[in-house]
Formats: C-alpha cells, structure tokens, sequence
C-alpha cells in the first residue's frame, strides 16, 4: 500500500486535533505561578482582599482537572457522535467547542473572571475527549493495513508535540508572562481553524460509509481517492465481509461489550492497555515534572522539563519507525519494562540523594528514560490498538469505553499524585514500578499481536476463540498449525 497525498492530507487534519490535546495537556504547567497571580488580582478586586491560600489552591486545581472532566464526559459520546454524524462531520463540528473553549480562555483575564477560565477549561476538555476517539477512529479506518500502526502512531505524535509546542511557548520569556498568558491559552484556536478549512478536503471513512450507511459508490470514491487506484475490488470484498458479519449481529451497545462472551476479551484487554497507560504514572510526569526535578535537585527544572518534551517527541518517532516491524505487543512490553526499571533506578536516586548528591543527575536521567520507553509502546499502542481490537460494528462504543477509561485514570493521577507524593516522599514511584510490573505481565499474558491483520481476521479471532469457551479464560495454546492468518498469542518466536 501505498502513501497517496489524500491520505496524508487526511491523517494531517484528523491529528491536529491529537496537537490540539497535547497542547492542552502541556499548557498550564509552566504559568502556574502566574495565573494564580491573577486569580488573586481578580479576587482582590471584587472582594477588596487577597484570597486565601486555600481557596487559591483549590481554584487552580480545579482548572487544571476539570480539563479531564471534559473528557470523560465526552469520550462517552463518541460511540453516539460518530455514528449519528460520521466521523469526519463529527470532528468537523467538535471544532466549535475548541473554538468556545479557547476564547472563554482567552478573554478570562481581560473580563476579571476565573470562572470563564474554568469553564474554559471543562470545554476544550470536552473538545478533547471526543478528538481522543475520534481521530483514532478515523485514521484507523482509512488507514491501509500494512500502515495503520505507523498512522496510528501519528496521533500520538501529534500530542506529543502539542505538549512540547505548549511547554516551549510557555517559557516566561515567551507566551507565559504575565501580559501574554492569554494568548499562550488563546492559541488554541489555531489548530482548530486549520482543521475546519482542511476537512471539507478530505474523504469520509469508507468503512463507515460502506459498512454502517451502506452507501457503496461514495465508499468506493472514498477509496479510489485514498488509494489512488482504480481498482479497489480487493478492498470493497474485504469490507462485504465485514459487514456480511455485521450484518448478522445485533447493534452493539456498551453494555452488551461486557454481556456478549464475543466482546468481553478485546474489551477488557482494551481497557487495561490504557490503564497501562495511565497507571505507568507518566503524566505525574508531565503535569508535575517542573516540581519533582526541583525535589530531586536538579539544576534548572523548567529546561529539564523541556528536555522530557523533547525526549517524549524523538522516542515517539523510533517508535514510528519500529511499530510495523516489531510489532504492537513486543513494543508495549519492552515500554512497559523500560519504565519499570527506570522507576526503581529513580527511587534509589530519590532515596540517596541527602547522602550522595550527583544522584540527582541519576533521577534525572532515568526520568528521561522513564519517558523514552513510555514513547517506545505504551504512549502510541493503547489509542489505537482498541481500533484495531474491534470490527466496525462494536468499534465505537469500544472506544467509548476504552476512552472513557483513559481520562478517568488520568483524571485520577492529576488529583492524586501530589498527595500521595508528600505521603510516600522518593518512594511514590514504587507504585508505579508494581502497576507496571503487573501490566507487563498482562500484556504478556492476554495481549494477541495484531500487526498485517485486516480488522475482520483479527475479530475473527476473538470470534472462534470465545466459540470455544465458556468464560473469559483464553486458551493460550501455541498451536503451531493454526491458519497464518490467525492471531498469535504468545507471538511469533
Ligand atoms: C498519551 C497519554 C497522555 C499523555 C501523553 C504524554 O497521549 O494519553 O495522557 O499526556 O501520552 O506523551
């Protein structure tokens, strides 16, 4: 297969709105201080006294995790949103809660209000979740097989540079002063604006026009298009099948992803990769980085933390290269296991530090490390491994689901890592060392390779082994004379 100027067109537009999550994940690190400065200016204006520390605290963390709110509110939606509009209208009209979004922000200091800051915040979270799902989706239902990890991975790329666009811009000498944090905030729209001028330009995922609208000419446009080729018989057979399967299922609803023995595997496998995700403790990273290179003594925290950026953005790339080659599940493992040893290296700095003081150079290396491998599998893998985990009929609510349990468990990391922080002190990240030792053996354990599968083979997979049993155990056997095209559990070695 190969790269056509439609695909890369349609692959750009659907991952600005990936730059966008990123930029908003990454923007309220570094003008903290800042804001919070304003928020006090605004509190003595209408009440005539600074406001309480307290409250102060609270106002910020609440802006900061209302953003997550947004999401997992709306990542439920997008099963909904993207059957009732499609995918590409959908990305196209979630455009103007960016665009709402964006400007409640903007012009929150200019009208003395934190509340518009707030609701600011809860609104491009909005935004968020449903790009989350979306972009995903879209990218992965255009994408030909043989590149839909490397695409796939593209999202992830595409956040990765927001947050890095949004920790350099955030610089006091930049965007993050108290003058220009508005704009720093406000820029947001940017991408937004891009992406509704460049849609109409784009074709409709075929799958979703084919297999769901039955619509077959404007599918088979869709895919001359995309490919290039005139000939796109082979394509349009594989989605018949598909949807000559479909077909024969009912509606797929979210609850019926934990009833039907059919979904439960992929769902809940679904589910614990961007656990994995989450849990590997990486935004503790990326939300707090700047304070725990101070607590580890490192010299200028805020450039450090910029080098994780930088770090989180080149390791993405490896993992382009390498994601069509090694595979989804050695990728995630060797991830996963990276970060596992580099939590245990940091908790040894952290522990000596008092006693030996060039450890902070060591906890600062093995936070370079600990995102380096995240990058490697576990930041790129879960977004789109749910795609490809399902067939078009259960795929929306399945990224429903599987989005919905990203931004809670990021949600649940943003609040509570500082106090378990100031409980646990250097070893904190020992819980994250355990959870990934756990997902690793998961991963190990459940997680099938999905690499060169079309969506239908690897459904059909799910669907012969969950025929053969009674309940959620899967059998691992390594039956060396399965069809080629079936799933390998325990890989290819
Ligand atoms: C992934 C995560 C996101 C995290 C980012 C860091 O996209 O979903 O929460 O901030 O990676 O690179």
């Amino acid at each position: 297969a190969e790269m056509t100027g439609t695909l890369a067109l349609s692959v750009f537009t659907a991952v600005l709105g990936s730059l966008e999550f990123g930029y908003n994940i990454g923007v309220i690190n570094a003008p903290q201080k800042i804001i919070e400065e304003d928020y006090n200016a605004t509190w003595v204006h209408r009440y005539g006294e600074p406001i309480p520390k307290g409250t102060l605290t609270s106002l910020w963390s609440l802006s900061v995790a209302i953003f997550s709110i947004g999401g997992m509110i709306s990542s439920v939606c997008v099963g909904f949103v993207s059957e009732w509009l499609g995918r590409r209208k959908a990305m196209l009209i979630n455009n103007l809660s960016a665009f709402i979004g964006g400007s409640l922000m903007g012009m929150s200091k200019l009208c003395r209000s934190f509340e518009m800051m707030i609701l600011g915040r809860f609104i491009i979270g909005v935004y968020c979740g449903l790009a989350s799902g979306l972009t995903p989706m879209y990218v992965g239902e255009i994408a030909p097989t043989s590149l839909r990890g490397a695409l796939g991975t593209l999202h992830q790329l595409a956040i990765v540079t927001g947050i890095l666009i949004a920790q350099i811009l955030g610089l006091e000498l930049l965007l993050g002063s108290q003058d220009l944090w508005p704009v720093l905030l406000g820029l947001t729209v940017v991408p937004t604006v891009l992406q509704m001028a460049l849609l109409p330009f784009c074709p409709e995922s075929p799958r979703f026009l084919y297999i769901i609208r039955c619509q077959e000419h404007p599918a088979k446009r869709g895919l001359r298009r995309l490919t290039g080729r005139q000939d796109v018989g082979d394509m349009m057979a594989e989605m018949k099948e598909e949807k000559r399967r479909m077909d024969m299922e009912r509606k797929v609803s979210i609850s019926e992803l934990f009833r039907s023995s059919l979904y439960r595997q992929p769902i809940i496998i679904a589910i614990m990769l961007q656990l994995s995700q989450q849990l590997s403790g990486v935004n503790a990273i990326f939300y707090y980085s700047t304070s725990i290179f101070m607590k580890a003594g490192v010299q200028s925290p805020v450039y450090a933390t910029i080098g994780t950026g930088v770090i989180n953005c080149a390791f993405t790339v490896v993992s382009l290269f390498l994601i069509e080659r090694m595979g989804r599940r050695t990728l995630h493992m060797l991830g996963l296991g990276g970060m596992c040893i580099c939590a245990i290296i940091m908790t040894v700095a952290l522990a000596l530090l008092d006693s030996v003081p060039w450890m902070s150079y060591i906890s600062m290396l093995s936070i370079f490390g600990f995102v380096a491998f995240f990058e490697v599998g576990p930041g790129p893998i879960p977004w789109f491994f749910v795609a490809e985990l399902f067939s078009q009929g259960p795929r929306p609510a399945a990224m429903a689901v599987a989005g919905c349990s990203n931004w809670t468990a990021n949600f649940i990391i943003g609040m509570c890592f500082q106090y378990i922080a100031d409980l646990c002190g250097p070893y904190v990240f020992l819980i994250f060392a355990v959870l990934l030792l756990f997902f690793l053996i998961f991963t190990f354990l459940r997680v099938p390779e999905t690499q060169g599968r079309t969506f239908d083979q690897i459904a059909a997979n799910f669907h012969q082994h969950s025929a053969g049993m009674i309940d959620m155990d899967l059998d691992l056997d390594l039956d060396q004379d399965k069809p080629s095209t079936e799933l390998d559990y325990l890989g290819e070695e």
